[in-house]
């Protein structure tokens, strides 16, 4: 723990540096204008990596953003640690809402802002610091690999492929990833599973072109009417999801179960304030923290059609657009709900309108056991550095790509998480706590050390 302590001490300020000029390099997977970045960006961590006392560090082509993949081998015998995480951000729009430039990171109030500060690139960096501690004060306990893509926001829709290429390869016992969030810092937290998803793109078609709206209103359809009425019959007056099939494979988790889930804290006056809402709603019948953790959800993420220009324009629109992600919980199949989704949507498309619906990309929740190693080591780490006991907690979100890798590699991961809901990330003005992102690089080596321990057994 001291070697631990007093290297971070003695290294905290490069640290950083390196952390901002990775920020720095604006690798927005999303965008065409940023593919060299993606290469910049992994190029960059590819050095590290080597600079750090990998054996090995390669960056791989992938039919879209490049991937890097590394590894230090110190022994067949001992435990590997398969570390992922994603260099790639969401983009940063809208600008004008930034604080601070969103790729020229800076500290302020105790903490970092900038996009990817905390998604993922500030806990990415964090393995990349603790590997480098390990190797240079001779204390890795276990073999360890890295596999970090460029894809995550965007889908992972090449990480399978290169998971089925490379098995051999990626052989671990346990996958670590940090992306993820605790509750605070007062009370950390362990993620114990993720949400899977579906994501879709719709297009309603009605008259071949822009209409003057009065020379045609009213007797011929408008897509974007449409278009709002289908939607809203997405959903019925339980807000429970309407689509037929859609909770078949939804398992109801037992009164034992939503009693512990009960037990995490949760203030409903403070949550509303924290997003400047002043009711929620959500599926009859379940806590807010159940709507989040374990039931399926179903929201429309953009919409657009017509004229939004300033001013007004009198037009009936041609066509309608939607983006729509379902949130799906353990059982439900991406591919079949986006299935189930299709044939629903279709049906209910009226007369005079044309519907096109797009499954853009998706994956299954990921449930983590509790009653491991994988999971224990984890939870004495968090305990050790946070000196409070981490309970384990069901995020909302999703890393698609988790229960993938259980299917194609067989390894069951574990989500040591350091970010903090305050860290808004994919908003304007992400920013991750500097105190976590150091607990995070002490944190760890803790884990590499237990983990051996409680292999050793
Ligand atoms: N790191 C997040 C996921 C996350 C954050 C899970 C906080 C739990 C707590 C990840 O980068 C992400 O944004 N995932 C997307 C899905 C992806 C397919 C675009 C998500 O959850 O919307
Ligand atoms: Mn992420
Ligand atoms: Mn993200």
């Amino acid at each position: 723990m001291e070697t631990i302590k007093t290297y971070i001490e003695e290294n905290k300020e490069r640290f950083l540096e390196e952390l901002f000029d990775l920020i720095r390099i604006p690798s927005v997977s999303a965008k065409e204008e940023n593919k060299k970045d993606m290469f910049r960006a992994a190029d960059f961590l590819k050095e590290s990596l080597l600079k750090a006392g990998a054996d090995r560090a390669e960056v791989y082509q992938t039919a879209g953003h490049p991937l890097l993949y590394g590894e230090k081998i110190i022994s067949p015998e001992l435990p590997t640690i398969l570390v992922y995480g994603h260099y790639d951000v969401q983009p940063a729009e809208p600008f004008e809402l930034w604080k601070t430039e969103p790729f020229e990171p800076v500290i302020k109030d105790g903490k970092i802002w900038g996009r990817g500060a905390d998604d993922d690139k500030g806990q990415l960096f964090m393995h990349f610091k603790a590997f480098e501690l390990m190797n240079n004060t001779g204390t890795l306990t276990c073999n360890v690999k890295f596999m970090v893509e460029g894809e995550e926001e965007v889908g992972s829709v090449n990480l399978e492929k290169f998971c089925v290429d490379h098995k051999e390869m990626l052989a671990a016992d346990v996958i670590l990833i940090s992306d993820t969030t605790m509750v605070s810092q007062e009370l950390p937290s362990i993620t114990s599973g993720l949400r899977g998803l579906s994501y879709m793109q719709v297009e309603v078609t009605g008259p071949d072109r822009d209409l003057h709206s009065g020379h045609y209103g009213g007797a011929v359809v408008n897509p974007c009417n449409i278009l709002c009425a289908m939607i809203a019959s997405l959903k019925d007056k339980n807000n429970r999801v309407s689509i037929p099939g859609f909770y078949n494979d939804v398992r109801e988790s037992n009164e034992e179960e939503r009693k512990e889930m009960g037990k995490q804290p949760f203030n409903r006056d403070e949550f509303m304030k924290s997003v400047g809402v002043n009711d929620l709603t959500g599926e009859e019948g379940y806590t807010d923290l159940e709507r989040i953790g374990i039931r399926p959800a179903l929201d429309v993420n953009g919409i657009w059609g017509g004229y939004t220009g300033e001013g007004s324009k009198t037009i009936l629109p041609s066509k309608a657009y939607a983006k729509i992600s379902m949130r799906l919980v353990p059982y439900q199949n991406a591919e079949k709900i986006a299935e189930l989704f299709k044939e629903y949507f279709l049906s209910i498309a009226p007369a005079g309108v044309t519907v096109k619906v797009e499954y853009l990309h998706g994956g299954e929740a990921y449930i983590s056991p509790l009653d491991t190693s994988e999971y224990k080591a984890a939870a004495m780490a968090v305990e050790e550095t946070f000196n409070k006991k981490p309970i384990p907690v069901r995020s909302g979100g999703s890393i698609p790509i988790v229960a993938t890798f259980e299917k194609v590699l067989g390894i069951k991961s574990i989500l040591m998480g350091f970010g903090l809901e305050t860290d808004t990330i994919h908003s304007p003005n992400e920013n991750y706590s500097v105190i976590n992102f150091f607990r995070g690089i002490e944190t760890i080596p803790l884990y590499f050390k237990y983990y051996k321990e409680l292999k050793n057994k």
